[in-house]
């Protein structure tokens, strides 16, 4: 990676104001070490005197890109019951490589909902201390869950006697489990309140946490100062984990007009993986997903998706979170169009993906927007993806912490 002595201008035909929802033609970015200095028309910027400059022409300039549901640990091309010969170590030098792939991308921070023996803080903490390339973490460690729930392992009969680590039933067992997360490393609660597509014996509507349970488990990590992601595609889940205070819920697939003003109500943001159900139904069945996962599948994608529209129409807060673990990551960017496709305006899809991810996180004053006192995660992509939003699956240049980690020949 580049870093550079002098400060850096990077100097583009447009850039993207996240914060008013502009296009700033003829801009700039002034980056010293890890942070912006300034950004927005050149004209209107002081140039340092002594600075080095990078003339990109036509390209946008934005923010680093930011998913908000990732799981980088664990083999993303084997599913079902190829999973259970991967060990927990070989899962986390898969997360190594992931990592890289993500961050070349364009996606400078991620957040990591479940992982198991905490190789998420592992990998967290290998790339903050340089020694490998990826995204800023924010990791969860194992997610909560339900005995025989979505975040349990359901693939093993009963002699086995599998559990995943993150299992906790009760409000006091749940409250112990944050707790064990966070003297782990965690920087984020995720739990299970609904069942799932890709767990096997689990109905995706049904809700299994009780509201009791999640009030418990969210009360415990907001006391904490930590943010709660819950899976939920079931109406039930959805509306007892936004009245239990949850930050995010994540999936978001059968929603009714209270669920939505509940939303409203409580600002709570959803993170609506739009593009994941195209690969499971057309990879899915090779890479060993389980024909009850294709069918529930089936049920819950563009039920989905047709509820994406009526949340973006109602003005529900919108991260951007993709999943990526259940097909190859990389491919992150793929979700834009289809966000713009079911409902967005173009910029509404990069806002989720920067400003909105970066106040979900409460790094707003930090991360996901161009200005002066922002961490230098920059990336550019080439023409205008406003007009063509297929331009956000590949990146050409990629800063991180001031760090040029990628940039394509210009
Ligand atoms: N991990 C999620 C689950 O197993 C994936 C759901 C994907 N489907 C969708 N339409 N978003 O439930």
């Amino acid at each position: 990676t580049l870093a550079f002595a002098k400060p850096l201008v990077i100097t583009a035909d447009r850039m993207i104001d996240v914060k008013s929802g502009k296009v700033i033609n003829a801009a700039a970015v002034i980056i010293d070490n890890d942070m912006i200095i300034g950004a927005g028309a050149r004209q209107a910027l002081d140039l340092p005197a002594d600075a080095e400059t990078m003339a990109l022409g036509d390209y946008t300039l934005m923010p680093g890109l930011m998913d908000m549901h990732v799981h980088l640990v664990g083999d993303s091309d084997h599913h079902g019951y190829a999973t259970l010969g991967t060990s927990v170590s070989r899962s986390l030098l898969y997360g190594v490589k992931h990592a890289e792939k993500t961050l070349m991308a364009g996606f400078t921070t991620v957040r990591n909902v479940g992982a198991p023996g905490f190789t998420d803080v592992a990998l967290r903490d290998a790339i903050n201390d340089g020694d490998i390339k990826g995204p800023r973490m924010f990791v969860s460690g194992p997610a909560l869950g339900v005995t025989g729930g979505h975040c349990d392992n359901n693939l093993l009969p009963y002699d086995a006697h599998a559990k995943s680590e993150g299992v906790a039933d009760g409000p006091w067992e749940v409250r112990q489990r944050v707790r064990e997360n966070i003297k782990y490393g965690a920087d984020v609660i995720k739990f299970c309140a609904t069942g799932g597509v890709l767990s096997k014996g689990t109905k995706v509507g049904a809700q299994q946490y009780s509201e009791e349970e999640m009030k418990a488990l969210i009360t415990e990590a907001h006391l904490r100062g930590l943010t709660v992601a819950s899976h939920a595609h079931g109406t039930s889940g959805i509306k007892a984990a936004i009245r239990s205070g949850v930050d995010s819920v994540e999936h978001v697939s059968l929603l009714d007009d209270e669920a939505i003003e509940l939303a409203k109500a409580h600002g709570t943001y959803f993170s609506m993986d739009v593009y994941v159900t195209e690969y499971i139904l057309g990879e899915g069945a090779k890479a060993g997903i389980l024909e009850e996962s294709l069918a529930k599948e089936r049920m819950v994608g563009s039920v989905q998706r047709e509820n994406f529209r009526k949340a973006v129409k109602a003005g529900v807060k919108m991260v951007f979170g993709t999943d990526a673990g259940v097909y190859p990551h990389g491919d992150n960017g793929k979700q834009f169009a289809r966000m713009v496709k079911f409902g967005m305006t173009p910029m509404q899809a990069i806002q989720a993906a920067t400003i909105n991810s970066a106040t979900l996180l409460k790094q707003e004053n930090n991360l996901g927007s161009l200005e002066a006192g922002r961490k230098a995660d920059v990336v550019a992509v080439k023409g205008n993806p406003l007009d063509d939003m297929s331009l956000m699956e590949e990146i050409g240049l990629v800063i991180k912490d001031g760090h040029v980690v990628k940039q394509l020949a210009m």
